[in-house]
């Protein structure tokens, strides 16, 4: 079976069902169900008895000891983290204690449950961890695309500390011999997203036909990955990948936040007519050292081992699009409360350019 921490969130969960329904091996699923964790992303496998779920903190070594005591994981599998960067400019701690701190903890657990495994069990073994692409910090308009040994030079909070994990991931490999993998992804979307990030946030204030809040001057350029082919991605990094080994995964889809914006706008008009979506776009207040481009370089993956996106842009899109209208109830229940709190928050009045 899999150890898989963060399987409440946006790519856990989605994780977690396809490898359920694509792999089929057990998974326990650790998670502490922070405001972007959230258990209905899980209601498909609520009574599969091969999906056990664990709320708890990835950085509770006693907890994370036991499971993997009790359960004898072949693999990690470490979603788990702060993962949005505005709340990063309005709180850090809370990133430095999950994405570092925590990160550390369970590596360092790993590292004492790793070391008395049988042989062939130590064999077997992996930590696979998940990063970003925000690690290589921001490019030019004309500069090729990050590979695995573009150096990193994180710009936010956020990225400051998945980078800091990612070089105790690396060191945990160099000094302790524990087989790590790490994965370094461009922008993910997809079902089940927190309506805090971009695509879902606009998708959310399309349809309340309230104003699109785009930063800056909207060029802002990320390369688009759906989340089903970054699961895949990592399936076959799990199964294939070489031990210590970094793996960038991009959706080779670079946008500019307008042009998401844009073709949200038209992809929504086709399956949910009646306006014009594109008349509540609004340019706000740019993100403090917002980065201008990110794009990943995905030769290595593709190369080593055989993966590539299935999607388009388009394609990806529409499919989102049309399962956040079959849903509206899962976005109903998690827009309430906390959820407000956060917008007034970030989109405080007078944030209007
Ligand atoms: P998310 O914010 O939707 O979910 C994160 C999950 O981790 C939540 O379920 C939350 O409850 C859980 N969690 C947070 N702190 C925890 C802790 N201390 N212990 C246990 N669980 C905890 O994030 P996501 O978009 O699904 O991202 C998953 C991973 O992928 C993250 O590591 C993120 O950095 C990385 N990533 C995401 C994207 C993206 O576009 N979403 C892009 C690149 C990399
Ligand atoms: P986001 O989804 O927060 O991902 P990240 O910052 O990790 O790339 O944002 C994607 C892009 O969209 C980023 O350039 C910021 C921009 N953005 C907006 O223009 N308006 C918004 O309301 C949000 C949430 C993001």
């Amino acid at each position: 079976m899999i150890l898989v921490t963060g399987g409440a969130g946006f790519i856990g969960a989605n994780f977690v069902l396809d490898w359920l329904a694509q792999v089929g091996e057990p998974v326990v699923n650790l998670d502490r169900l922070t405001y972007a964790g959230n258990l209905g992303n899980l209601a498909a496998v609520k009574d599969d008895r091969r999906h056990q779920f664990v709320r708890g903190d990835i950085g509770d070594r006693g907890l994370v000891a036991n499971l993997l005591e009790t359960h004898r994981p072949r693999a990690i599998i470490n979603f788990a983290a702060e993962t949005h960067v505005d709340r990063s400019i309005h709180g850090p701690a809370a990133f430095i204690e999950t994405n570092v701190v925590g990160t550390f903890a369970l590596l360092d657990v790993a590292r004492t449950h790793f070391a008395a495994l049988p042989p062939i069990e130590r064999a077997q073994f992996r930590f696979l961890h998940v990063s970003t692409d925000e690690v290589f910090g921001s490019l030019g308009p004309d500069e090729a695309g990050f590979s695995e040994t573009t150096a990193y030079a994180p710009n936010s909070p956020y990225s400051a500390s998945k980078a800091a994990a990612d070089h105790l991931v690396r060191a945990y490999h160099h000094t302790y011999d524990l087989p790590v993998l790490t994965t370094n992804c461009s922008n993910n979307y997809g079902p089940r997203q927190f309506p805090e990030k971009l695509i879902p946030l606009m998708f959310h204030n399309a349809v309340a036909g309230k104003p699109l809040p785009v930063y800056g001057d909207g060029g802002n350029v990320r390369d688009w990955l759906f989340v089903g082919d970054h699961c895949a991605a990592i399936r076959v990094v799990l199964e294939r990948g070489r031990v210590g080994e970094t793996y960038n995964v991009g959706g080779s889809a670079e946008r500019t936040n307008l042009e998401v914006v844009e073709t949200l706008c038209r992809i929504l008009g086709e399956q949910k007519p009646g306006r014009d979506y594109r008349k509540q776009i609004t340019f706000v207040k740019d993100r403090p050292g917002h980065d201008r481009r990110y794009a990943i370089d995905a030769t290595k993956i593709g190369r080593e081992l055989g993966w590539a996106p299935r999607e388009t842009f388009d394609s990806g899109l529409a499919a989102t699009v049309r399962w956040y209208l079959e849903n509206s109830a899962w976005l109903a229940a998690v827009t309430s409360g906390e959820y407000h709190k956060w917008v007034s928050l970030n989109y405080a009045a007078g944030a209007v350019a």
